[in-house]
């Protein structure tokens, strides 16, 4: 007896955070990585646990980040990784009939190659209907956004590996621009600054839990008071040793790659037809993506365009909710759908 498929699934393979959902709820919220033994070639670990393990392995256990600048650049690691993430949430059997529907997000700015590589990773998976959606479309949904609307929203997504700006009108993208700086480029900025100003090698994972900790990317908002001890090697000596750095040096360390950021939203403005401006300067910027919940980003932004700014609460899960929206009515969103 042949069962019919009742499970659905939405995908979020992000640079850096892997969400899985149903129409309900989140099932699963990892970290985009896995660690492989070399000795038996088996996975060894995957999500948080690979994570902890980064950056402390040996020559027996390899590190495995699939993703880079937002899209799949090891296909074969992306595969296995989805396997064991699809595993963990309990993948629906032979007998159950597999998915109903399997939506993932993409970003706008892939190639068809890039594309193909994600419908790769998903083939695995036993589906009726498999459809990708372009990440910034399903960040506007999960922000609450009507998209469908005749009205321009001008959505910026600051992901892990790729920032993407793009205005929305009528279900598709009047205009866009995209730029692979993003989260991990943040956190090679403070890397390097270590290495260059204090001769202080840290990890990466290091630079990304002081930028969680206590970054800011406006200095009149950062405080002098709020700072942070990191400990390190002396590149030196090549002993370990501690510098504490304060908020307000840290905004400075993000400036560069917030200003280039900044000028991928300016271009997107610059070529973004002259009704869908106007709206624009009534609803403001829509800001989504991990890296939005910086300090400061809502006063830096609103004083360089001089646009209202609303950044999602929920900004680590707007394309995850989003994508869930659609599997909710896939009828509604027939349009955006690939
Ligand atoms: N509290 C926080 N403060 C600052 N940055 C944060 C915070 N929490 C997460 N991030 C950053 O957000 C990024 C991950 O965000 P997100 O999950 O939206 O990216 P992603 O979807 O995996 O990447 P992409 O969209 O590029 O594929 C990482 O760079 C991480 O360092
Ligand atoms: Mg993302």
């Amino acid at each position: 007896m042949i069962f019919s498929p009742t499970r659905n699934l939405a995908i979020d393979l992000g640079n850096n955070n892997t969400l899985l959902s149903d129409q309900h709820t989140i099932l699963l919220s990892e970290p985009s990585v896995m660690v492989m033994n070399e000795i038996n070639h088996k996975v060894e670990a995957i999500g948080e646990k690979a994570y902890e393990m980064f950056e402390k392995t040996h020559e027996n256990l390899r590190p495995v980040k699939p993703l880079r600048g937002g899209v799949i650049s090891d296909g074969e690691s992306a595969k296995k990784m989805m396997k064991e993430m699809v595993h963990k949430i309990g993948k629906p059997s032979f007998f159950t009939g597999g998915f109903n529907y399997l939506i993932s997000g993409v970003p706008f700015d892939t190639t068809p190659v890039e594309k193909r590589a994600l419908r790769d990773t998903l083939e695995q998976f036993t589906a009726q209907h498999t459809h990708l959606v372009h990440e910034p479309l399903a960040a506007a949904l999960g922000m609450g956004l009507n998209i469908q609307e005749p009205e321009g929203k001008l959505v910026v997504d600051i992901g892990g590996g790729i920032t993407e700006v793009v205005v929305i009108s009528l279900s598709g993208i009047a205009a866009f621009q995209s730029i692979r700086v993003a989260g991990d480029a943040m956190d090679e900025e403070i890397q390097d600054y270590f290495r260059r100003v204090y001769n202080l090698a840290i990890g990466l994972k290091t630079a990304e839990a002081i930028k969680k900790k206590i970054g800011c990317v406006f200095e009149p908002v950062a405080s002098a008071d709020e700072t942070l001890l990191v400990k390190g090697k002396d590149l030196i000596e090549g002993v370990p040793v501690s510098k504490v750095i304060s908020q307000v040096e840290l905004s400075r360390v993000l400036e560069r790659p917030f200003k280039q950021i900044e000028e991928c939203i300016h271009q997107s403005l610059e070529i973004c037809p002259p009704e869908l401006a106007g709206d624009i300067y009534k609803s403001g910027i829509h800001v989504s993506g991990g890296n939005s919940v910086l300090k400061g980003l809502p006063e830096r932004f609103a004083k360089i365009f001089k646009l209202p700014v609303h950044v999602d609460p929920k900004a680590l899960y707007s394309v995850s909710n989003g994508v869930r929206a659609i599997l909710s009515s896939p009828a509604k969103y027939k349009a955006i759908l690939m």
